[in-house]
């Protein structure tokens, strides 16, 4: 059973609330962090929930989760796109993590249509707001309840 969660959020995620809500709507960062605690808390997981604009975080904290055997959900924000360090940590820590979107980037920019993270993870959640993370949680609680690895 899974004990413990690790919510990691990128780059410009601390906007979210003030950052372009046409696009990405009006809840904030503390807003969706607040109602994930609530989910994991009712199934006994404890959920930490982070943001850090500065790559070498989301590298640190992947390792850590890693090692420790502890899942991730993670939006890489911009870092999505652009990071061999961030896919390298989620492989060399083997990682157990689900990449999230708020946004269909498959539907937005073509530089967004390419994750360099998508072959490393569990699997992929896009395009359903600030569900998308809600969907993560419910995810990974599921396979822990089914025993599925
Ligand atoms: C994002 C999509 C990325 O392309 C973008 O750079 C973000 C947010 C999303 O949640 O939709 O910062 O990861």
């Amino acid at each position: 059973m899974i004990k413990a969660i690790h919510v990691l959020n990128g780059p410009n995620l601390n906007l979210l609330g003030t950052r372009e809500p046409e696009v990405y709507g009006h809840e904030t960062l503390a807003d969706i962090e607040a109602r994930l605690k609530a989910a994991a808390g009712k199934f006994n997981v404890a959920l930490t929930f982070r943001q850090s604009n500065h790559e070498g975080d989301l590298v640190t904290w992947i390792q850590q989760a890693g090692r420790a055997g502890e899942p991730v959900i993670l939006n890489a924000g911009a870092y999505t796109h652009t990071s061999i360090a961030i896919l390298d940590a989620i492989k060399g820590s083997n990682a157990d993590v689900i990449e999230v979107h708020l946004t269909n980037v498959h539907a937005r920019e073509h530089f967004r249509h390419h994750s360099r993270l998508s072959a490393a993870v569990r699997g992929v959640i896009a395009g359903f707001g600030s569900r998308s993370y809600d969907l993560a949680l419910q995810a990974f609680l599921f396979a822990s309840a089914t025993g599925e690895s």
